[in-house]
Parts: C-alpha cells; structure tokens; sequence
C-alpha cells in the first residue's frame, strides 16, 4: 500500500516569522491526520524554523533545491549534508522552475538525485511538459526522456523509496490544474517508465504526486486516481486553512 503524501513547495515566500505563524494555526488542523504523509517545502533560511515547529508531529520536512557536492568552492549553493542536518527528510529536486529559470539540466538532476540519497534522504524529483510539448503529442517522450536520463544509476531500493512529481509545466501556478483523466494519465506513465527502468517492484512502490493548481475544489477528484499518491501543491500551500483542506480531504478518500 503507497501512503498518500501531500507536500507544500513553499517557493520563494514566508520570512521566518510567516512560517511561524502559518505552523501555529496549520498543526492544530491536521493533527489528528494519520493516514496521510504531510510535508513541509519552506525557503532554505525557513528550514531550521520549520524544523523545530514540527518536532514531535510526524510532518516531514522538505528542501527546496540542493547542490550535490559535499563541500568546496561553490558560492551560494546548499550541500546534502546541511539540509540532513537540519532535519530535512526530502528534498525536491528538479522542480520546473529550476529547470526553466536557472537551467537546470538533467544531468545535474541525476547528481543531486544521487547525492541526496548518499546522505540518507529522499528526492521528489519533479518531471513534467510544457504546453508547446503536449500541443505537439510530445508529452510522453518528454518524460520517457527526463525520467530515463534523472534516474540513471538509481537502484530498485532507491527508486522505490523516492517520491516522482509529475507537474505539467502549463498547470502550474495558472489556477487551471491538468483534467483527473490527464494527471492520471502522466502519473500511470511515469509509473510505466519507472518499471521498465529500474524495475516492476520500483515501479509499484515509487509514489506518484501530481502538481499543478492543486486546490481544496479539485483535491478529492485528482487525489483519488488510482496513480496519483499525492500532491505537490504550491500557491495553495501558503494558506494553511487550504493547504490543511488539502489533506483532510485526501485522508477521507
Ligand atoms: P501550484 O504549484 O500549486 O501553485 O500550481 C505547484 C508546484 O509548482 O509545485
């Protein structure tokens, strides 16, 4: 049986005090949630903030981004071993704004795959296409491609272990989330593809989340698709009303 896990990607929001206070209403709501995994995707400056205000809770702690070199000269980035010490239980890696915006390149994403796994950690590696892509019938070999290429050298334990986002690119932060039918459909892909790569035990054990516009009105029809596992929910998560929403409404499935 694969948990459902609902994450928040917090992105670039909340100072310190912010999360704070989004903790001080968001723990009351969902602590007596069991049936559910619930996981925390703060700024890196928020990570130790975090840390503390769920200690004793069960909610996972989750990085943003990761450099996949233990130490060195390399200005401005995060190593593994940094964000394990905070506590971090997994880290997202791959995301398509990092892809986009800072030009992150599957090769980099397989490192940083790797170097969170070395340091007892798990990944939730983000794959999706962009609206051109799926308008040209090219959305499956896109994630035939990033999937093939992210999780070279990852073992069936490792696979299995880890968490796949599929987020089409065009339903992220526009408020129109991807039809059940399509998001079910990417999930079962990927699951597809997770099999043939590493492995059919992988392949059922890897959980599916889907991202893109994730919100309380469409949780319970996109969280109940049977390989979807969960979500990774952005603009919603801010709110920890919505974002509490979220996940009751996923455990009641
Ligand atoms: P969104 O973001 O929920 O705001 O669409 C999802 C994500 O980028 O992970």
């Amino acid at each position: 049986m694969r948990k459902p896990f609902i994450a928040s990607n917090w992105k670039l929001h909340k100072t310190k005090e912010e999360a704070r206070e989004f903790l001080n209403s968001f723990r009351e709501k969902v602590k007596y949630v069991s049936d559910v995994e619930i996981g925390l995707g703060p700024t890196f400056t928020s990570l130790g903030t975090v840390s503390d205000g769920i200690e004793g809770t069960g909610i996972k702690l989750c990085a943003q981004n990761v450099y996949f070199e233990d130490e060195g000269a390399f200005t401005g980035e995060v190593s593994p071993e940094m964000l394990s010490e905070l506590g971090t239980d997994y880290v997202i890696v791959g995301h398509s704004e990092r892809r986009q915006i800072f030009g992150e390149e599957d090769r980099t994403i397989n490192k940083k795959i790797h170097a969170v796994f070395e340091h007892g950690m798990k990944p939730i590696l983000c794959i999706g296409e962009t609206e051109k892509q799926r308008a040209s019938g090219e959305t499956e070999s896109v994630l035939k491609s990033q999937l093939k290429n992210d999780l070279d050298g990852v073992t069936s334990h490792q696979a299995g272990k880890m968490v796949i986002a599929y987020e089409p690119i065009w339903a992220i932060g526009t408020g129109e989330s991807a039809s059940p039918e399509d998001a079910q459909a990417g999930c079962k892909f990927a699951r597809d593809q997770v099999k043939k790569i590493v492995g059919n035990e992988a392949g059922e054990n890897v959980r599916l989340q889907y991202g893109g516009s994730i919100k309380p009105h469409n949780a319970e029809v996109l969280m109940s698709q049977p390989d979807i596992d969960g979500g990774l929910v952005g603009s919603a998560s801010l709110d920890p009303e919505s974002f509490a929403d979220i996940i009751t409404i996923t455990e009641e499935l």
